[in-house]
C-alpha cells in the first residue's frame, strides 16, 4: 500500500513541479513588467501559484517523511516475524518434550 501511494505522490510531485516551475516566474514577470490590462487579467488568477506551492509542499511532506514511514513499518514487521519464530519454536519444543 506505502509502496503504491508512494510511487503516485512522487509523479504527482514531479509533475506538478513543472507547472509550478512556470507560474511562480510568470506572475512575478507579469507583476513587474505587465501591462494594466495584463495584470487585471492575471488577478483573477493570483491564487493558482499558492495553491501549486502549497500541493507541491504538501506531497513534498509526505515524500520526506517517506523514509522513516518505511522504516518503522519494516521494524515492527521484523518484529512481529521475530515473536512468531519465538512462538514456533516454544510449541515444538513442547511437542518434543511431551
Ligand atoms: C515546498 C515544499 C517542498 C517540499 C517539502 C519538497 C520535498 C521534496 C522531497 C522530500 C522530495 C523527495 C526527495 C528524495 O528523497 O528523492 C522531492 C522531490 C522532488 N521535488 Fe520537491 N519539495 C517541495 C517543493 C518543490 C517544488 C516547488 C518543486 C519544483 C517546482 C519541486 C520539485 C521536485 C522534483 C522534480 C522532485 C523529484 C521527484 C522524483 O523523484 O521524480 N519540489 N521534493
Amino acid at each position: 500500500m506505502t509502496k503504491k501511494l508512494s510511487k503516485w505522490f512522487r509523479k504527482f510531485h514531479r509533475w506538478i513541479a513543472v507547472p509550478t516551475a512556470l507560474a511562480i516566474p510568470a506572475a512575478l514577470i507579469i507583476k513587474l513588467f505587465g501591462s494594466e490590462e495584463l495584470v487585471a487579467t492575471w488577478e483573477r488568477l493570483d491564487k493558482v501559484p499558492s495553491i501549486l506551492m502549497l500541493v507541491m509542499a504538501l506531497t513534498g511532506a509526505y515524500l520526506f517523511l517517506l523514509p522513516y514511514i518505511v522504516k518503522s513499518q519494516r521494524k515492527k514487521r521484523s518484529s512481529e516475524a521475530k515473536e512468531g519464530q519465538k512462538l514456533g519454536a516454544a510449541k515444538l519444543s513442547i511437542q518434543e518434550s511431551k
